[in-house]
């Protein structure tokens, strides 16, 4: 764990670098807090001051270059609320100049020089003026003069080492709006990312507006969310169930597909074929390759066996729709999933057998060879090349194809020894469902921890890869599934700042590659975000309580820390709010009980996280919620949101869904008397294949099931048998009747499961607490 005090050590050994790499001597100026970092970086002497006088000049003919310019404009505008005009021509003041040279290399380099006079940033291409304006945009700072605001004197010479630097986004699972989805392309394109690939269909919804087959959306953009509490949410308008949902209309795409343009960045879209895809064939179910289509749009996540059949009509029908894709997204790459697809239905199908003998060929997994094929060759035949998950790596596939590597890196390994183009989005370090802190205040999410270090520590190009391999390595992504993000501000928490590791992997060169400096220019980044209103996760610096009873169990020792183990810790005790100036924490703090603490994390004056209130009571040293309690095994672990109340906020519960089951560790049992718990229900909607048979839960003794808990671990005595209510009459989380236990002194391992009759609704539990018999609270009291 690194202190604040080391930070500046290390700022002194940066400059320290610096000097010896024979840049900038002995400049007392910090090196500019760049995201991602450049790959050259040169600190001159003196600053360009920024002021109203300072214009913004570029050329009348270039188009780009103004629309460059005014974003530039703009991004200083919400920043510094500080207006530069954007001039044509040669003026004779202060002036930011955007210049084109074809010198400047690589399709995205760009060049920015500053010095006390002026600031050029020069480029040949449109993207490369962009990049330039952002670097420009990160380097104002302070200025040396009171209250003033300056570029330092650099010279930046910088080029992407990967021309692919994207991140997944699912629209599918969850729908995020017309605007959001620009806002997002805008928070990708401050970072360098240049590739949003959009994941726009799935089991759960289609929601792409395909005229010529308009049931996509009509039926497949809308599904009733799974759970009671939605089924019982019926709609005026039908008399049935509210369905949620929504799409994109081509007119919107249009202008989403425009505005990324502007950006500099791509977007490829997916549309998922063969599998993944119950919403299409609920509204055009004579393309299923079942007798026995679905009837409804699902809302389980996981793994369907639905397919698309490989008859002509099927065809027929994907080719429409990739026309009109292609006519909305004019990029060359197109996505076409290909992960997951479940070959059942083609097994059974007497059709697909007998396009099977038809074909040569003998394992219906060869259907998926042959499908993927059609449709790029179709892709090829139109200018545009085929992208797919790293199932789709199969003899045959078009030379052109682009495979994305996510059952780790093996799909990059496979694909670039046989010389296609790859990209690296492996599960589950590049996975943003996972959630990057272990606070109970994270959102939903799986449980596995990526924190911002682990994806920053992902070689993005693995050893593994030879000089050969690496050239078709085109470059990495970040995935955000939206299973577990339902809502817009939660998307943003997960995206960033993982999306800023990601940004420099895909981007800097990898001698600049250094968490310990990233960390130094993350604050700033943050400092943008906040000035942007960029929703991003503060799960870095985030302040870590860990209280531990002492002997006398009125004194607590409160351990405080963040993840990263930078910045300041300050806090109070006194129920205000914490600020810059409010105690620093240096060492655990040994305090009596009750405690009000509040805690923030602070980079000198500016404030880093939120502030975490932990109002410490007796009783609250044994209350645990189920993110505090340790899962018993980790299949499917998720930190799952309730489905109820329908608005509002809602329990969020750790569980894991194979196996519901919690230990409290070493409980302090001392003159414990009663356990109170309370307990959730969610409703079991995964389609895991045959691994549901064998989630395990205990026989129920009463009509609604019991809460069990054990002692000294799961197969300890069982102290405590809890009655249940009836789910049904249970809308979100219930208090249960406390539970009287039998003397049991020391510290001992509570084990929590599960007794009931079926495994949907699932029972969760959400919190546990022990008490102390009336005259053992007083004894300690
Ligand atoms: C995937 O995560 N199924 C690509």
């Amino acid at each position: 764990m690194r202190s604040v005090a080391s930070s500046r050590i290390l700022l002194a050994l940066f400059a320290g670098v610096l000097m010896l790499a024979g840049l900038s001597p002995v400049y007392a100026a910090p090196a500019p807090l760049l995201i991602p970092a450049p790959a050259s970086l040169k600190i001159g002497r003196g600053e360009f001051l920024l002021d109203a006088g300072v214009v913004i000049q570029v050329r009348a003919a270039d188009t780009q270059m103004r629309s460059a310019g005014e974003y530039l404009s703009d991004l200083i505008w919400h920043t510094y609320a500080l207006r530069l005009p954007v001039r044509t021509g040669r003026g004779s003041g202060a002036a930011i100049e955007l210049r084109r040279s074809a010198r400047t290399g690589k399709p995205e380099s760009y060049r920015v020089d500053a010095n006390s006079r002026r600031v050029r940033i020069t480029a040949h291409s449109h993207e490369g003026l962009l990049h330039g304006t952002r670097t420009l945009w990160q380097l104002i700072a302070r200025g040396t003069g009171q209250g003033t605001l300056a570029i330092p004197a650099v010279r930046i010479d910088d080029a992407p080492r990967f021309i692919w630097r994207g991140i997944m986004l699912d629209s599918a699972r969850h729908y995020q709006s017309p605007q959001f989805i620009r806002n997002y392309i805008d928070w990708m394109a401050l970072h360098k990312l240049n590739v949003l690939h959009w994941h726009l269909t799935d089991d759960q919804a289609w929601r792409l507006q395909i005229q010529k087959y308009p049931k996509l959306t009509d039926v497949g953009a809308w599904r009733v969310p799974a759970g009671r509490a939605a089924a019982a949410d019926i709609d005026p308008a039908t008399g049935m169930s509210r369905r949620y949902g929504g799409f994109y209309t081509q007119q919107q795409v249009r202008e989403i597909v425009a505005h990324a343009k502007a950006r500099g960045v791509r977007i490829v879209p997916e549309i998922e074929m063969p599998g993944h895809a119950t919403a299409a064939l609920v509204a055009y179910p004579q393309l299923a390759a079942s007798a026995k289509p679905a009837t409804a749009v699902p809302a389980d996540w996981g793994v369907y066996a639905h397919v698309y059949s490989v008859e002509e009509p099927t065809f027929e029908f994907l080719e429409d729709v990739l026309d009109e894709v292609m006519e909305m997204f004019p990029g060359e790459w197109i996505h076409v999933g290909g992960d997951e697809v479940e070959k059942t239905q083609w097994a059974q199908s007497p059709q697909a057998q007998a396009r099977m003998r038809e074909l040569g060929i003998t394992e219906p997994a060869g259907l998926q060879g042959y499908f993927t094929q059609r449709i790029g060759r179709y892709l090829q035949a139109h200018g545009r090349r085929l992208v797919g998950w790293d199932e789709i790596l199969t003899p045959g596939l078009a030379r052109n194809a682009i495979v994305m590597s996510w059952r780790g890196i093996d799909g990059a390994l496979a694909a670039t020894a046989q010389g296609y183009d790859s990209v690296l989005s492996p599960f589950p370090t590049l996975y943003f469902d996972n959630r990057q802190g272990t606070a109970a205040d994270e959102p939903p999410g799986r449980v596995r921890l990526i924190s911002l270090e682990d994806v920053y520590r992902f070689d993005p190009l693995p050893d593994a890869l030879n000089a050969q391999q690496a050239k078709h390595l085109l470059g990495i992504q970040g995935a955000v599934w939206t299973e577990h993000i339902r809502t817009e501000p939660r998307v943003g928490w997960m995206s960033f700042p993982r999306a800023a590791a990601v940004a420099e992997l895909g981007w800097s060169q990898p001698e600049r590659r250094d968490w310990h400096d990233f960390l130094r220019r993350l604050p700033a980044q943050f400092a943008r975000y906040d000035a942007l209103h960029i929703p991003h996760a503060d799960s870095a610096f985030a302040v870590r309580v860990d209280a531990r009873e002492q002997f006398d169990a009125q004194q607590v020792q409160l351990t405080l820390s963040t993840q990263t183990g930078a910045g300041a810790i300050r806090y109070t005790l006194d129920g205000s709010e914490p600020d810059a100036q409010s105690s620093l924490y240096r060492e655990p703090l040994s305090l009596a009980l009750p405690i009000d603490l509040r805690a923030a994390s602070y980079w000198d004056a500016q404030r880093l996280s939120h502030t975490r209130h932990h109002a410490l009571s007796r009783a609250q040293m044994q209350h645990r919620s189920s993110a505090e309690l340790k899962l018993c095994s980790d299949n499917i672990a998720l930190a799952m949101e309730d489905d109820a109340p329908l608005t509002g906020d809602r329990a969020v519960f750790h569980l894991d869904i194979q196996n519901p089951c919690w230990i409290y560790q070493q409980a302090n049992l001392d003159g414990v008397e009663r356990i109170v718990a309370a307990v959730g229900d969610v409703p079991f909607n995964f389609q895991i294949g045959e691994a549901v048979h064998k989630i395990s839960l205990a026989k129920p003794e009463t009509p609604h099931g019991e809460l069990l808990v054990h002692v000294d671990g799961c197969d300890g005595p069982q102290i405590a048998r809890i009655a249940l209510p009836l789910t049904a009459s249970q809308p979100a989380v219930t208090e249960l009747a406390s539970a009287t236990i039998a003397a049991m002194p020391g510290r001992h391992d509570l084990c929590f499961r599960f007794a009931q009759h079926g495994i949907d609704p699932m029972r969760t539990l959400d919190w546990v607490r022990l008490e102390q018999a009336p005259a053992a609270a007083e004894e300690r009291q």
